[in-house]
């Protein structure tokens, strides 16, 4: 099983204001302490050949103090590590956000083992695809269902914890439009690995028009996807996910009001195709080993209705 590109891109590649501080502060990390790694070796190294067992017999010299010599190796050291602090400092300054009193233009509620997505503003619910305007701060909250997950998107900047009871802020913003992939980074569980999330980042048209589209209610469908929607309101499907439009409540797991809009389903683990959609509906357990969604032994032909109901809820 492959994942669906885009790969999951490194702090080196950085596409934010937040993640070029973090690369600052890792690039200069390492190469200041791989240059005091190497200046140690080398020392350790001249000493072991300068000073080596000649044959001689004789006892090597025996020195003990150099005041000097102490002082520059306590003030040095103490030195760059105060560089390194106050550096740290700023870079916290730059990654983090600033201004967490306002209300959030993002609500990310982690789940074993899936993102719950809400836009505030436009009265948006998604799932495990986070779509953002180029170059927009958006102040994201995050939080958590049931156990510690955390955020990790690395093209973008810092990890955050979601902590069940205690919110968290980060500052979600990309400045180049395309698509960006993020996992949790905090063991939560057997579907630790599958809790991807996948951020697509638009330009502010594209991004409004999106938006416009999730706050709709799920399209009239006809024929096969109308017995998928019945089957979908008969067997217990409506008792986990919510589609608006319909009569349901379930939260339990994702909205699916606009599934067919999304790229991947099982928060990363499969192309959202009818053929994978046929396979998860078939044994969801199948593509990923202990998830929440039972095998509600469906027969082909309701897999096939509710496949042809959900790839028509653009
Ligand atoms: Cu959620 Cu690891």
């Amino acid at each position: 099983m492959s994942f669906p590109s885009p790969s999951l891109g490194t702090p080196f590649s950085s596409r934010s204001p937040q993640a070029d501080a973090l690369r600052s502060l890792i690039l200069v990390t390492i190469w200041l302490t791989s240059a005091i790694a190497l200046l140690v070796t080398s020392l350790i190294a001249y000493a072991i050949v300068r000073y080596r067992d000649r044959g001689t017999g004789a006892e090597p010299l025996q020195t003990g103090g150099n005041r000097k010599i102490e002082i520059a190796y306590t003030l040095i050291p103490l030195g760059i590590q105060c560089a390194l602090f106050v550096f740290t400092v700023i870079t916290m300054q730059r990654a983090e956000p600033q201004e967490t009193g306002r209300s959030p233009d993002l609500v990310v509620i982690a789940h074993q083992w899936w993102w719950e997505l809400h836009y505030p503003d436009g009265h948006v619910v998604s799932a495990n695809e986070i779509h953002l305007p180029v170059n927009e701060p958006m102040l994201t909250e995050l939080q958590s269902a049931d156990v510690i997950h955390e955020l990790w998107i690395p093209q973008l900047g810092p990890k955050m914890d979601t902590v069940p009871g205690k919110p968290n802020h980060l500052v979600l913003q990309a400045d180049q439009v395309g698509e960006y992939l993020g996992n949790c980074a905090e063991f939560c569980g057997v579907g630790h690995a599958w809790m991807r999330v996948r951020v697509v980042v638009q330009t502010d048209a594209d991004f409004a028009a999106w938006d416009h589209l999730q706050a709709q209610p799920a399209p009239e469908v006809s024929g096969a996807a109308l017995r998928g929607e019945q089957t979908f309101q008969s067997e217990t499907c409506i008792q986990c996910h919510a589609i608006q439009g319909l009569s349901t409540t379930g939260h339990v797991g994702p909205d699916l009001t606009h599934f067919a809009s999304r790229a991947t389903l099982g928060a990363g683990v499969g192309d959202n195709t009818p053929e994978e959609l046929k396979r998860w509906l078939g044994n969801p357990q199948s593509l990923k080993p202990g998830c929440y969604m039972p095998n509600m032994r469906l027969i082909p032909s309701q897999i096939s209705d509710l496949t042809a109901y959900l790839e028509a809820l653009k």
